[in-house]
């Protein structure tokens, strides 16, 4: 059974491609690349053995997109993971994500109903529930004000699907990401942020390795136990592996809509204090970091009650905190050696 996959040069793309192909999907990716290389298509073929063709289609150009899904009307599936997804960039930039991250989903949504293409699953986040104080959040937990122009997509983009379903045969899932992390236990594929990191685990791994001199805890004087953030930090390998489940949970006919939303984090807050301190106990080194102001638009607090998709999906998060960082940790010394030894 062959699998759509659009950003599959990216982070969490690569990743589920390999928990795909273990899982015996063929894959095909599409990426025009605006914020990747084909580097992790590299680590997939070491990983899995097999070598995964990826079109360098902007998908926002409906012809070309068309074109791909021409050449693969047997596909079984869309994931939809293809987006721009810097909060700080939205802000500024607003309309080239409106742009980019809308154009993108209506013309795979298009393709998707041209060629009947029985199911697709969308890539969200947890931003869309915005400053929300309901916690655990559930599902049903009401969407607050996108704090950014890159949530308001992913709030967006979940009506978008939502409204195509009242009227259109496609099964769809829309897959709310808390905070993934960490990379690939083989260190052959792993985040490539591009430029400056944003994310803490991406920026302690850089602070750690020294290409960042030192780090900043934004905010120590919140309400919570130690006085910093409290997030969702999940492996980026459960995160892959609630995607094939959610596409054989639809192919199996499991679904009770035609239209279903999931949390995907651990259930469990960790703060960043409590993140770093996972970091150091795992690689046994001292981070240089310092304590700052609040970052604006910070959410203090945000973890998923994540029941419905153990109920349903039958998946449980499987890694901690600890071997997130470790994964993390690897792939970061994987990155230096290899230039070492270029
Ligand atoms: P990523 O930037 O590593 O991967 C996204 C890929 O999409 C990139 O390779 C990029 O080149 C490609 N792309 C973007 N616009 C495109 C277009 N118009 N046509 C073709 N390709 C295009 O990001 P990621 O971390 O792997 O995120 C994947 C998805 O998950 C995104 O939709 C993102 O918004 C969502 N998400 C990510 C996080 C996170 O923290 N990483 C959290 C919640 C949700
Ligand atoms: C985590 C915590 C920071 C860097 C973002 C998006 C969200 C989703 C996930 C896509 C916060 C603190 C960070 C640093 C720090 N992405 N921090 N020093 O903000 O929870 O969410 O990524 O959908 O939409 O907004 O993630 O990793 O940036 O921050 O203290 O140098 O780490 O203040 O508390 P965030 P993050």
């Amino acid at each position: 059974m062959k699998v759509l996959v659009t950003g599959g040069c990216g982070y969490i793309g690569a990743h589920t491609i390999v928990d795909l192909i273990n899982n015996g999907f063929d894959v095909v990716s599409v990426d025009s690349n605006i914020r990747s290389t084909t580097q992790l298509l590299d680590g997939i073929e070491k990983i899995t053995g097999k070598k995964v063709r990826n079109y360098k289609v902007d998908l926002c150009n409906l012809e070309d997109t068309n074109a791909v899904f021409h050449e693969n009307r047997d596909i079984v599936g869309v994931i939809h993971f293809a987006a721009l997804k810097a909060v700080g960039e939205s802000v500024n930039e607003p309309l080239m994500y409106f742009q980019n991250n809308l154009t993108s989903l209506i013309n795979v949504l298009k393709c998707v109903k041209e060629y009947n293409i029985p199911n697709l699953v969308f890539s969200s986040s947890c931003s869309v529930y915005g400053n929300t104080k309901a916690l655990p959040v559930v599902e049903e937990t009401p969407l607050g004000e996108a704090q950014s122009p890159y949530a308001r997509t992913k709030q967006i983009g979940e009506q978008i699907i939502e409204d195509y379903s009242r009227v259109n045969e496609t099964n769809s899932i829309l897959l709310r990401y808390f905070n993934p992390v960490g990379a690939h236990e083989s260190a052959l594929i792993g985040e490539l942020p591009l430029g400056k990191p944003d994310n803490l685990v991406p920026v302690i791994t850089q602070t750690a390795i020294g290409k960042i001199p030192k780090m900043t805890v934004f905010g120590t004087d919140y309400d919570t136990r130690d006085g910093s953030c409290v997030r969702d930090y999940i492996h980026v390998m459960d995160i892959a592996a609630a995607h094939t489940k959610a596409l054989q949970y639809l192919l199996e006919h499991r679904n009770t809509s035609n239209c279903e939303v999931f949390n995907l984090g651990t259930g469990n807050g960790v703060t960043v204090l409590e993140a770093i301190k996972a970091f150091e106990k795992i690689s046994g080194i001292k981070l240089n970091y310092t304590t700052g102001p609040r970052r604006e638009g910070d959410v203090i607090a945000i973890y998923a009650n994540n029941s419905k998709a153990k109920e349903k999906l039958n998946w449980e998060p499987k890694i901690g905190i600890e071997d997130s960082m470790r994964t993390a940790w690897q792939w970061e010394v994987s990155l230096r050696n290899k230039v070492l030894s270029n």
